[in-house]
C-alpha cells in the first residue's frame, strides 16, 4: 500500500463502494437481528434469514474487489500526519474489516452447506463448497457468530475513530472518504 499527500481524497469509486458496503452491512445485521427477534412461525422470520444470506453473498465479490483495489491504490495521506502508532492501529483495523467482510460470507456459506442447505441468491443456486458435515457445521457456525458479533464493537470503534479525527483532531481523515461537494471542488 502506498500513500500520497498530493491526492486529497479516496477515488470516487472507493468512496462509492465504501458507503455501499456500509449500507449492505447495516442491512445484513438488521436482517439477522430481526430474524432472531421474531417468534418462531412468524411470516417474516424465514425471509429475514434469506435476506441476510442474499446480502452477504452480494457483499462478498464487492469486498474482494475493494481488497484488490486497496492493494493497488494510491491512498490519500492524512493532513496533518498522525503519529506512527495511530497508522499501525488504522492498518490493523482495515485488515480486520476486510477479514470480516470477506471471511464471514465465506463462513456463512460453508455453514449452510455443512448443515446440508444449498446457498441461493434470490432462488438462483450457487456452488456447494463442502458436503454435509455436523462437525464442520459446528465449528464454522461458532466462527461465523464470533466474527459477526465482534463486528458490532469494531465497526463502532472504526466509526467513532473517524468522528474523533473529524471533530476533535480536525484533520481530513473523514473528508477523504466523503463524496466531493461542488463548494469544495471550486475551493480546490
Ligand atoms: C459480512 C457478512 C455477514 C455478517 C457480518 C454476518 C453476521 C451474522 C451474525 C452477527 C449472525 C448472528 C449470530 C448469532 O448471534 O447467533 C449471523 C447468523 C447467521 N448467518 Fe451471517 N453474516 C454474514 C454473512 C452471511 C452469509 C453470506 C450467510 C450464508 C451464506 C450467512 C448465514 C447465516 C445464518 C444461516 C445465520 C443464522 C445462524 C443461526 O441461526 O444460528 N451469513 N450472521
Ligand atoms: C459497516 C460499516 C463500515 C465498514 C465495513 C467500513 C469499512 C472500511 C474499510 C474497509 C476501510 C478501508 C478503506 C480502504 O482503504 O480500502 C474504511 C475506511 C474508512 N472508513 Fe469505513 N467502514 C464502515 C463504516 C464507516 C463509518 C460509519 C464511517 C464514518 C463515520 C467510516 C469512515 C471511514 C473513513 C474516514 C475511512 C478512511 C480511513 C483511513 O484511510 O484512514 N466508515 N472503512
Amino acid at each position: 500500500m502506498s500513500t500520497s499527500t498530493t491526492q486529497a481524497r479516496y477515488s470516487s469509486l472507493s468512496i462509492a463502494l465504501h458507503w455501499l458496503t456500509v449500507l449492505l452491512m447495516v442491512a445484513i445485521y438488521v436482517a439477522i437481528e430481526m430474524h432472531e427477534a421474531l417468534p418462531r412461525g412468524h411470516a417474516l422470520r424465514r425471509p429475514m434469514e434469506d435476506w441476510h444470506i442474499y446480502l452477504g453473498v452480494i457483499l462478498l465479490p464487492i469486498a474482494i474487489f475493494r481488497a484488490i483495489m486497496i492493494l493497488r491504490a494510491d491512498i490519500p495521506g492524512i493532513v496533518p500526519t498522525p503519529p506512527v502508532w495511530q497508522h499501525r492501529i488504522t492498518l490493523a483495523m482495515k485488515v480486520y474489516l476486510y477479514v470480516l467482510m470477506i471471511g464471514n460470507p465465506i463462513l456463512g456459506w460453508l455453514m449452510e452447506n455443512a448443515e446440508g442447505h444449498a446457498v441461493t441468491l434470490f432462488g438462483l443456486g450457487l456452488p456447494t463448497l463442502v458436503g454435509e458435515s455436523e462437525g464442520l457445521a459446528g465449528v464454522v457456525s461458532e466462527a461465523h457468530e464470533i466474527l459477526g458479533v465482534s463486528g458490532y464493537f469494531f465497526i463502532g470503534l472504526h466509526a467513532v475513530a473517524a468522528l474523533y479525527h473529524h471533530y476533535l483532531v480536525k484533520d481530513n481523515t473523514l473528508l477523504r472518504m466523503l463524496p466531493r461537494s461542488g463548494k469544495q471542488d471550486s475551493a480546490s
